[in-house]
């Protein structure tokens, strides 16, 4: 499974992808908002670290987002453009596709609007799991249900669970074989730790501190 990090932050991103384990970034216009740096920069930087890098379109039209997405596309060959989960949407992604653009279609809650997005040509979808758990209902269900459907299809639309709250999602959406996951950095940096390795390691440390004062 893929990992990327979910984040308008290029410490962090920098910070994980020198762990070795990061597969590309996504970004979204509040989490633009919330570093208040400058859009094109930032993800010019983060293209740097990793090959995919999510760039939201903010028109909602289809021509406005063909346009912002081109612009997008232009910048460098890791960006991906994120396109929202309507009908202007889809025909955006079915234009991406011929002119071979990648896509990650965002806000997609309903295994329904997951295949429309795939026969469109969208390269990543992404089912938001933490907003539906938000309103009372499953959102691991989502994605073990599009998984299903992906089975019995030849779709070649990667699946990425979105909107993850804690490390167990990851491993949920890793055991449904989803393809990738975009996780905030707070949850990214739970998952090398343990509380038993930290004893361990205390423990071999201290351990061989005696051995050397023999
Ligand atoms: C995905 O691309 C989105 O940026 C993100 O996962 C949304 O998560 P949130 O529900 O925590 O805002």
């Amino acid at each position: 499974m893929k990992l990327f990090l979910d984040t308008a932050n290029v410490k962090q991103v920098a910070e994980v992808a020198a762990w070795g384990v990061l597969d590309g970034v996504t970004t979204n216009p509040s989490l633009v908002m919330k570093e208040g740096k400058d859009f094109k920069e930032t993800v010019l930087e983060m293209c740097k670290h990793v090959p995919s890098v999510s760039a939201q379109v903010t028109a909602t039209d289809f021509e406005g987002m063909r346009k912002q997405g081109e612009e997008y596309a232009s910048w460098n060959k890791n960006v991906v453009v994120k396109v929202p989960m309507t009908t202007e949407g889809l025909k955006t992604l079915k234009h991406f596709k011929s002119k071979g653009i990648r896509t990650n279609t965002t806000l997609v809650f309903s295994p329904a609007q997951a295949i429309l997005a795939a026969k469109a040509g969208a390269t990543i979808i992404s089912p938001f799991i933490g907003r539906l758990d938000d309103i009372g209902e499953d959102g691991m269900n989502l994605i073990a249900e599009i998984m299903e459907i992906w089975r019995n299809y030849n779709f070649e639309t990667e699946v990425l669970v979105a909107s993850t709250r804690h490390p167990r999602h990851i491993v949920d959406a890793a055991r449904l074989g989803a393809h990738i996951c975009t996780v905030p950095y707070d949850v990214f940096a739970k998952l090398p730790k343990h509380s038993l390795t930290d004893i361990g390691l205390k423990k071999f440390m201290d351990d061989w501190a005696k051995v050397q004062g023999k």
